[in-house]
């Protein structure tokens, strides 16, 4: 359910190049999932940005967050003690219950693995057993190595191989067995892995306007589904409607 709110910043801080952690405070009353989203107002900045909810408690939640432009730039200025004006709620996140059973495997890339790191909080909580494969493109930019090395078995892919295997996650996909994929990044990263076939779920990071189904600007083609708006009806999106010679249909 969609939620307005005011946040107290508790720490925002550099987790890498380019790379903050920054962890929220104020109602979460909102029953957050994994692989939903938040929508942040930014002083000077008409539209809002979307940045996924990595984890959460009863009473915070951490985001992770890279500096793509002058928004993030701002955000990442942005003090311990100040508020943000965030609408909360967003999107419909990873569905776990289409992977009971399965051998899963978490496929991050860049900004697209915090989501990926609640999602493997909770699939933990449920007793599921899941391998994450986790890619940069460059040693400076990596982060949570460490968080996600302690729930489930992790492997490191860098394009400069300066931490891991020298390489992109398609490279280690192809290595390991698995039947399920939960996966989020670049969108050339989630057509690399789709592209191996099998079933999963892909979280799109698209271009966003409202952010909350009001402006169309994110409707997408989907295989016998019709048009979908990314903000609602995704991020996520099952591999089986999934379409990557989609119409932007803005
Ligand atoms: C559902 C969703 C979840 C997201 N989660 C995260 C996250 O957890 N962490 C994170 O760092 N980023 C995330 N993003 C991307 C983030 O929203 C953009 O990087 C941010 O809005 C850029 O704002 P800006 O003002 O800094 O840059 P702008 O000045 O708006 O743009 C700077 C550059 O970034 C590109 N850009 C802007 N928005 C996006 C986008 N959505 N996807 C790809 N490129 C974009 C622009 O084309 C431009 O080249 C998410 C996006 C969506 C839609
Ligand atoms: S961003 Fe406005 S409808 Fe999706």
């Amino acid at each position: 359910m969609k939620k307005q709110a005011f946040y107290e910043i508790k720490r925002n801080q550099p987790l890498a190049r380019d790379i903050f952690l920054m962890t929220l405070v104020g109602p979460m009353n909102f029953e957050p999932r994994p692989g939903q989203f938040i929508n942040i107002k930014i002083d000077g900045f008409y539209l809002r940005r979307p940045i996924s909810i990595c984890s959460f408690d009863e009473d915070s939640m951490d985001i992770i967050y890279k500096i793509a432009g002058n928004g993030t730039d701002a955000l990442s200025k942005m003090s311990p003690g100040q508020k943000l004006d965030v609408l909360c709620g967003l999107g419909n996140g990873f569905d776990l219950s289409l992977a009971e059973g399965r051998r899963i495997v978490l496929v991050g890339g860049g900004v697209g693995i915090p989501p990926l790191y609640g999602l493997g909080k909770a699939l933990k909580a449920a007793g599921a057993e899941f391998t994450a494969v986790l890619g940069w493109q460059t040693h400076d930019q990596a982060f949570f190595i460490d968080e996600f090395s302690a729930i489930c078995p992790t492997r490191v892919v860098t394009n400069d191989g300066g931490i891991g295997k020298k390489g992109v996650v398609t490279d280690i996909l192809r290595e390991i067995s698995y039947d399920y994929y939960f996966t989020c990044g670049p969108e050339p990263m989630l057509k690399a892995v789709y592209d191996l076939g099998g079933n999963g779920q892909l979280s799109f990071e698209a271009r966003m306007g409202c952010g909350f189904g009001a402006c169309m600007g994110c409707s997408r083609k989907t295989l016998g589904g019709g048009s979908k708006r990314i903000c609602m009806q995704g991020p996520v999106l099952r591999s089986d409607e999934v379409l990557f010679s989609w119409i932007n249909l803005e």
